[in-house]
């Protein structure tokens, strides 16, 4: 898919991996929608991106099908809005994890990417194919959908979910000509890692193999633009990790 001129949305693009995603879809010259929360700081980085922010919550349907409404003709979504969580199966004082969280962490993570999957889907399958093709569609898991450490039993059921929805969904949406692609990053430098203590950082980069760095979220960026331009990738979940594998805690 050429990526000049067509409308693309990426949601959770205020911040981190999706802000990167939304700016080089920007510098590629696709009409981007940042698509996140009204509290986030959606209205500013579009303003610098020369992109559209349509504010809304991903796990409410109606926000998040006027948000790609307001997208225009949509070919392209990166579905990035996500977040981790901290439970145990049971609690160091011996209670049972809580449930509450658990549903939290479901609910934003796996429903919102099915919310992503079949909203942009529907809206991608009314277009006419432009050389062969309707539109694609990015999503996001994590190393934790393969190695989930201790702690992280909700955000690993809910990333392995996206992972093994990933060729379902090419399946389903092949006969419309959408193609369905999942990232895996390892540790990416984003906003919530820059609140680590320096000896921490330190430890979790000697952990990557090769590059001994964390990952840029620019290189996921250049990665979702890649699978959104390359039309024989589909149904695969691709791990940006620099080869990690990560340990039990
Ligand atoms: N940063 C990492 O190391 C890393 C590693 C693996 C996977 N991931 C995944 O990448 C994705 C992005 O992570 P990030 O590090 O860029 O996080 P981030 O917190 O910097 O950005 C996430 C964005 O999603 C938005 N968001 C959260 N809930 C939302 C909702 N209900 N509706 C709309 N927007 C919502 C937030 O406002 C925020 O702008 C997540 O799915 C995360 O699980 C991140």
């Amino acid at each position: 898919m050429r990526l000049e001129g067509i409308s693309a949305a990426v949601t959770g693009g205020a911040s981190g991996l999706g802000l990167a995603t939304a700016r080089k879809l920007a510098g590629a010259g696709a009409a981007v929608t940042i698509i996140d929360l009204p509290t986030s700081q959606g209205a500013e980085v579009a303003a610098e991106l020369g992109a559209r922010f349509a504010a809304a919550d991903i796990t409410d349907e109606q926000q998040f099908a006027a948000a790609l409404d307001a997208a225009g003709p949509l070919r392209a979504l990166v579905h990035c809005a996500g977040r981790g969580a901290r439970i145990r199966l049971v609690e160091k004082d011996g209670e049972p994890g809580a449930l509450e969280p658990f549903e939290d962490v479901i609910k934003l993570n796996l429903i919102g990417s099915y919310n992503a999957l079949r909203l942009g889907a529907a809206r991608m399958a009314e277009h006419d194919a432009v050389d062969g093709e309707r539109g694609a569609i990015v999503l996001t898991a994590s190393v934790a959908a393969f190695e989930g450490q201790i702690g992280q039993i909700a955000y690993t059921a809910s990333k392995s979910a996206i992972v093994g929805m990933t060729l379902c969904a090419a399946r389903d949406l092949a006969s419309k000509a959408i193609r369905v692609c999942t990232i895996a990053p390892g540790i990416m430098d984003t906003p919530l890692l820059g609140r680590l203590r320096e000896d921490v950082r330190k430890s979790l980069e000697d952990s990557v193999p090769n590059p001994k760095r964390l990952g840029e979220p620019a290189e996921f960026g250049a990665l979702a633009c890649n699978i959104l331009e390359n039309p024989y990738l589909n149904g695969e979940t691709i791990r940006l990790d620099g080869a990690i594998r990560m340990a039990p805690r």
